[in-house]
């Protein structure tokens, strides 16, 4: 029988993630859970229609999903039975900020991503929840800054199989230059990354100081190359893209091709953030057994584990505590509480929701204060 994907959140990325899904000829069906059903229903109508002008004709339903509700979400799973859950479902998206005119934007964004964790972590982590009452044994993948908030999670023994995007938008451009540099074809070169989110906007070019730590291994016919091509210098090439949510295109095809990996036999060597609620970044192993990080060599798991975590700083997370307490950097809390008059240096998650409503509410009035109405753009971008 051809598996079911259940999909959780129809936003900006969502979406793209189904217009992606309904063209995958190996799926059987794909579920779609999200709160608001007029908007769902018309959006699996488009993508169906338009899969099925394409030549494809892709098994799609809609379901009312709201992970607030966790035993109505534990039966909804149970009922429907699917291989692989992922979930796109956060309480604000993450290029709001990107509203704002520019010198406030630069302000705010200078605290790192990390501040923002509340909004991520909290339907992740009901979802989680909703998932052991449903005693679910499939594949959850996440994309909600899942190099944070899924680490946090393996703390509380929630931790979803993996995340998805990050790094892996990273590779494809490593892979790119070093090709060109090699004068090779694409297929004979392969990247092995460990590196964290806070990577990414050095990479896409965000003026920045300190890059953090990665460790990065080009090979191509099998050997290594990574020094004789440079590959640190095309890591941090420029490489501009569109701001935004059209990124969403890359988020989403690096998502569907893990799904394959993980419904095919074979399994495939790839990139995913947190293998198993791991910090940051890894190579992966993905196959129906899961995720796996991929043994690299000359590098030990426990040194990747130190890279990701020294990397959260640059994220503006200090560290990552055994019961899932998160502490921020100072300088990071004190942005947000200067700015927005929002106070928080540590989150347990069990206060995360409280938090997400707080932090959302303040920021709100924060863009209203510089002429720019937050519902109203989200509403006309999505
Ligand atoms: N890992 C990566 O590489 C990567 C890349 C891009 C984005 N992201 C992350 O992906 C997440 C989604 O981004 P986005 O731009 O798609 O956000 P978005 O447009 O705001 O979409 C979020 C969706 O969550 C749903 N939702 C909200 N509350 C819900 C609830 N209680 N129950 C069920 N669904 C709920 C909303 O739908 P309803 O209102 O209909 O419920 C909404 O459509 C963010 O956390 C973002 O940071 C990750």
């Amino acid at each position: 029988m051809k598996p079911t994907v259940m999909l959780i959140g129809l936003g900006g990325l969502g979406s793209i993630v189904l217009e992606l899904l309904a063209r995958e000829e190996r799926l059987g069906r794909i579920v779609v859970g999200s709160r608001n059903a007029t908007r769902g229903v018309a959006r699996c109508n488009l993508v169906r229609l338009g899969a099925m002008a394409q030549g494809y004709a892709p098994t799609i339903g809609f379901v009312p999903l709201d992970l607030n509700d966790k035993e109505a979400v534990a039966e909804i799973v149970q009922r429907e039975k699917p291989d692989i859950i992922l979930s796109t479902a956060t309480m604000q998206t993450w290029w709001l900020p990107d509203l704002l005119p520019p010198e406030q934007a630069a302000i705010i964004k200078s605290a790192g991503f990390g501040v923002w964790l509340p909004v991520h972590l909290t339907l992740t982590l009901k979802l989680m929840e909703a998932l052991r009452e449903a005693n679910y044994r499939g594949i959850t993948l996440t994309a909600p800054f899942p190099d944070v908030v899924n680490c946090v999670l393996s703390h509380l023994d929630l931790a979803p199989t993996c995340g998805v995007g990050n790094l892996d938008e990273i590779v494809p451009k490593v892979r790119l230059l070093a090709a060109e540099r090699l004068r090779a074809p694409l297929n004979a070169v392969r990247v092995l990354l460990v590196a964290h989110h806070a990577l990414e906007p050095v990479v896409f070019g965000e003026p920045t100081g300190e890059v953090p730590p990665y460790f990065l291994r080009v090979e191509y016919g099998g050997q290594d190359v990574t020094e004789n091509i440079h590959a640190d210098e095309l890591l941090l090439a420029p490489y501009p893209l569109p701001p935004g949510p059209v990124t969403h295109f890359l988020t989403a095809g690096s998502t569907v091709r893990l799904m394959r990996a993980l419904l095919s036999e074979e399994g495939a060597l790839l990139h995913a953030p947190a293998p198993n609620g791991l910090p940051g970044g890894y190579p992966v192993i993905a196959s129906r057994e899961g995720v796996q990080p991929a043994p690299i060599e000359g590098l030990a798991l426990a040194e990747a584990i130190v890279i990701n975590e020294r990397s959260h700083r640059f994220d503006g997370i200090e560290r990552i505590e055994a019961d899932g307490t998160v502490v921020f950097c100072p300088e990071a809390a004190e942005v947000l509480r200067v700015e927005l008059g929002y106070e928080c240096e540590r989150l347990t998650p069990d206060e995360a929701e409280d938090r997400a409503q707080e932090l959302i509410a303040r920021f709100q009035k924060y863009a209203e204060r510089y002429g720019v109405n937050l519902r109203e753009n989200v509403r006309r971008e999505v």
